[in-house]
């Protein structure tokens, strides 16, 4: 892995011409690092290594400054380090570079060595790694990330994510996948068993098990990804001109940490106001006792905890108000009831003109009937054949009906006032 191999004798040639040029000086160029290398410690955590150059003189302070370049772009991660080693995060969908040299610090007679490089190419077909990863951790519960297939993938191709954290034995595989409409989805939980403020960043690889698809590593902070679950359980109650709505707290997150947005509107269109506030209850005062009121809320994680930005979902919304809602409900019990004797009224109608068309070309219309009024009809036949009786009896049917039809209504409204 040491690029100096094949272009080491030119390179030495010239760095023993520089040295000899600042020695003049009055400089000293100090030998670089040698047998740079690197090694995965986790699913996207590169260790790099190599070994201390030898013939430093003791004065010097000898650390080692190191550089990260992806895609040929400097990634301004400058670090110095005694050890000789760094520990870094990686991508794997894009080349990386890493260099090193050796610095005497706070001495001002020797000159840095020359950068080492060595790197590590992207495996697998470009455009093909999982692209526009979201992650969000909802609820402190669980995490749901979703991702994109890269514009080369074959269609059909699975994505597999793995993830680690500082305090996992071993990379763990997510296995609640979904994919709707080209998006994958996964889910993991991620829950921490103390409550705290800081949580460890959490590494997550995407990959297929077919070599030309390009692994792509992300590293998330948790904290940022913090979406409150929904506001449940909201009541309402109303004691004179004040209405006071109270919802459920979060059973994960602390209390102190989150604050609730809640918004409100009159009418069906009227106006919307808005009320933030500290705790899982608000009351809004000198309202107007003949307008209904419609309210929603949702949960906002506080800056003060966690540096995320994603507000909870709406919660469903209430109402409350007399009048509208009143009024409501008397359409409700005036129009059903209606609406089914109408209807009634029509179908008989029909049903009768039916009738009229077709019982003439038939000799026996029992079978007709029969097959009009079912079983109904059966213990009535089985004493006459006499087409007057079975028309009696279907005058006593219709009339059955009518008056059922009529009644129908007063039940109603009957009922409703036994209601109230
Ligand atoms: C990286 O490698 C060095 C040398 O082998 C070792 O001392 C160090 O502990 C390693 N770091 C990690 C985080 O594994
Ligand atoms: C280090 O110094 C020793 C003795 O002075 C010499 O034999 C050796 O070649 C030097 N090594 C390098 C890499 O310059
Ligand atoms: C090194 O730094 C010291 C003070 O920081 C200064 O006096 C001295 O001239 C410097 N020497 C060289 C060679 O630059
Ligand atoms: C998988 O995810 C769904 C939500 O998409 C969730 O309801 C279910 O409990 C999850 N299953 C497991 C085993 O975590
Ligand atoms: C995630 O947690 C839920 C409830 O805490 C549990 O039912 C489910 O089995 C867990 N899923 C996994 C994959 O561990």
């Amino acid at each position: 892995m040491d690029p100096a191999g094949p272009a080491g004798a030119g390179l030495r040639r010239l760095l023993l011409a520089l040295c000899c040029a600042l020695a003049a000086a009055g400089a000293k160029v100090l030998p670089p690092p040698s047998n740079l290398d690197f090694s995965f410690v986790q699913i996207c955590t590169l260790n790099w290594t190599w070994t201390a150059p030898e013939n430093v003189s003791s004065s010097c302070d000898l650390e080692y400054s190191s550089d990260i370049v992806i895609n040929e772009v400097p990634q301004d991660k400058r670090k110095w380090s005694k050890s000789p080693f760094r520990v870094t995060d990686t991508f794997l969908n894009e080349e990386m570079r890493f260099k090193v040299r050796s610095e005497c610090k706070y001495d001002n007679t020797s000159e840095p060595s020359r950068w080492v490089e060595t790197s590590v190419p992207p495996k697998g077909i470009p455009g093909t790694a999982a692209v526009d990863l979201d992650c969000v951790w909802h609820n402190l519960e669980y995490m749901a990330c979703k991702w994109l297939a890269g514009k080369n993938a074959r269609s059909g191709t699975k994505y597999t994510l793995f993830y680690w954290y500082d305090g996992l034995k071993s990379p763990e595989k997510c296995n609640n996948y979904s994919i709707h409409e080209g998006i994958f989805e996964c889910i993991f939980n991620l829950t921490f068993p103390k409550v705290t403020n800081t949580y460890p960043t959490i590494s997550i690889l995407i990959k297929d098990d077919s070599e030309e698809i390009r692994p792509v590593c992300a590293s998330k902070n948790p904290t940022t990804l913090v979406k409150p679950a929904t506001p449940k359980a909201v009541t309402l109650s109303k004691i004179n001109d004040e209405i006071h709505l109270e919802w459920s707290k979060s059973d994960t997150i602390p209390a102190s940490c989150l604050e609730y947005e809640v918004e409100y509107h009159t009418g069906d269109m009227g106006t919307t106001w808005t009320i933030e506030g500290q705790h899982n209850h608000i009351s809004v005062s000198a309202v107007d006792p003949n307008t209904k009121y419609t309210f929603k809320v949702r949960a906002k994680p506080k800056s003060a905890c966690y540096s995320s930005k994603l507000s909870s979902d709406w919660s469903e919304e209430k109402s409350i108000g007399e009048k509208p809602d009143s009024t409501f409900y008397f359409v409700l019990i005036i129009t059903i009831p209606l609406i089914v004797a109408v209807s009634t009224i029509i179908l008989l109608f029909y049903l009768k003109r039916l009738k009229i068309l077709i019982l003439p070309p038939i000799p026996d219309p029992r079978e007709i009937l029969k097959r009009m009024f079912g079983e109904q009809n059966e213990d009535s036949q089985s004493g006459t054949k006499d087409d007057s009786v079975n028309a009696y009896n279907r005058l006593i049917k219709e009339e059955e009906i009518h008056s059922l039809v009529l009644t129908e209504p007063l039940e109603c409204s009957y009922s409703e006032n036994e209601k109230r």
